[in-house]
C-alpha cells in the first residue's frame, strides 16, 4: 500500500520530484554532467547563504561524518553527546582510532555553552556536536556552542552533523562558520536517500594535508580536487542529482525564510496537539526541533495505534535509542505542509476516540 510518510527519513518524495530523476543517462565526465554539478553547488551555496566549497559523495550522509573525522583529526577529538547520533559520532571517531573526549547531556536537554566550560583543551583538535538529535527532537543552539568552543580554543575545528537540521532550520552558517556542516538528501531535502553533502571551511581542508589516513573513499582534498572543476570523485548517483537539481529550484522559489517558517508551523502544530490529546513532547521547552516531533507515549500502545495509522494510510515513527519505549517521533520535513500534518493528526484523533 502507497502510505504518506511522517517518518524521520526517508521522508516522503513529492511525485513531480521523483519524475525529475527520468532522463536519459549521462556519463560523470561529461560536460552535461559539470553543467548539472555546477548548478547543484551554486543552488546549495545560494539557499544556505554560504560561500563554503560544498561537496557531494555517493552515499549516506554518515560517509561525511566519517570524512570529517578522518581529515580534520590525527588523535583527539571532544564528542558532545544527548541522544543517540551524537554517540554515533563519538563511535565514528573512536572506530578511526581517533582518542574521544565526552560531554553527555542528558536526553531530552540541549547542549549548552555551559556543558563544555574548560572543556576544549589546547590539545583538542575538533568538537562534534548534532545541531538537531533526532533520537530526541531536540535542536541545540549550534552558534553559541561554536563560539564557545572558539573561546576555550580558537585552532579547535567545528564539527555540526546538520542530517536533520539543513534545509528546514536557519543554521546561519556565515554567523557559525563551522568548519564542515554535514546533511543527506533523504531527510529535509524530501529527495530519495543516497548523497551526503558538506559545507567544508578551507581551514579543514589545510589542517587536512597533514592529517594522515584519509583513506580514498573520504579524502576531502581529492574531492575538493574534483569538485573544483565540477566533477564527483567517484561515480556520483545522476539520476538522484536531476532530482536535486529540480528540489534545489523548488526551495529557492518558495524562499529559505519561508520554508524555515513553515517548519517552526508544523512543530506548532504537533505540540499543540500532544499537549493537549495526549502526553506533551519529550524535548525541554525552548530547544524544540523543527522537523522531528517527539511526544510522550504515556500510556499508549503505540504498537496497535501505528497499526492503525498505517491502515489508514500513514507512516509515523517508532521511538529510537535509550527513549524508544517511552516515546513516538512524527517527521514534519522537506515537502511537508501544515494542512498535511492537519490531516495526519485528524486521522490520529479518529484511531483515539475508536479506541477510547
Ligand atoms: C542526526 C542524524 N545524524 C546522522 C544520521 C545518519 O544519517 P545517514 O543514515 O544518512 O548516514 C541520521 C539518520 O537518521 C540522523 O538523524
Amino acid at each position: 500500500m502507497n502510505r504518506k510518510l511522517f517518518t524521520v527519513g526517508p521522508v516522503n518524495v513529492e511525485e513531480e520530484v521523483i519524475r525529475s530523476m527520468i532522463r536519459p543517462m549521462i556519463t560523470h565526465r561529461s560536460k552535461e554532467y559539470k553543467a548539472l554539478h555546477r548548478a547543484i553547488i551554486e543552488k546549495t551555496k545560494k539557499a544556505l547563504n554560504t560561500d563554503q566549497d560544498i561537496f557531494l559523495v555517493s552515499g549516506s550522509a554518515s560517509v561525511l561524518l566519517e570524512g570529517m573525522i578522518r581529515n580534520g583529526v590525527s588523535s583527539k577529538t571532544l564528542g558532545l553527546t544527548n541522544g543517540s547520533f551524537g554517540d554515533r559520532s563519538i563511535e565514528i571517531a573512536e572506530l578511526n582510532g581517533k582518542t574521544v573526549d565526552k560531554v553527555k547531556v542528558e536526553w531530552g536537554k540541549a547542549i549548552r555553552p555551559e556543558h563544555i566550560r574548560e572543556r576544549v583543551r589546547h590539545d583538542t583538535e575538533a568538537v562534534h556536536w548534532v545541531s538537531n538529535e533526532s533520537s530526541t527532537g531536540v535542536f541545540s543552539n549550534s552558534d553559541e556552542i561554536a563560539d564557545e568552543v572558539r573561546s576555550q580554543n580558537p585552532d579547535s575545528l567545528i564539527f555540526v552533523d546538520a542530517v536533520t537540521s539543513a534545509f528546514a532550520m536557519d543554521l546561519n552558517l556565515r554567523k557559525l562558520d563551522a568548519d564542515a556542516v554535514v546533511f543527506g538528501t533523504q531527510k529535509a531535502l524530501a529527495l530519495p536517500p543516497g548523497l551526503a553533502m558538506m559545507a567544508v571551511s578551507e581551514r579543514l581542508l589545510k589542517k587536512a594535508e597533514s592529517v594522515p589516513n584519509r583513506g580514498f573513499y573520504t579524502d576531502l582534498l581529492k574531492i575538493k580536487k574534483q569538485s573544483d572543476e565540477s566533477y564527483a570523485l567517484t561515480t556520483p548517483p545522476v539520476s538522484l542529482m536531476y532530482a536535486l537539481d529540480f528540489q534545489l529550484d523548488r526551495i529557492l522559489s518558495e524562499g529559505m525564510a519561508a520554508r524555515y517558517r513553515r517548519h517552526s508551523e508544523m512543530a506548532d502544530i504537533v505540540e499543540n496537539w500532544a499537549g493537549s490529546r495526549l502526553n506533551g513532547t519529550f524535548p525541554e521547552k525552548g530547544f524544540r526541533s523543527n522537523t522531528i516531533s517527539v511526544l510522550n507515549r504515556g500510556s499508549l500502545d503505540f504498537g496497535e495505534f501505528h497499526s492503525s495509522l498505517k491502515s489508514k494510510g500513514y507512516e509515523i515513527s517508532n521511538g529510537y535509542g535509550d527513549v524508544k519505549d517511552r516515546t513516538f517521533r512524527i517527521g514534519h520535513m522537506g515537502d511537508t505542509t501544515p494542512a498535511g500534518v492537519k490531516e495526519l493528526l485528524s486521522a490520529m484523533d479518529e484511531i483515539l476516540e475508536e479506541k477510547a
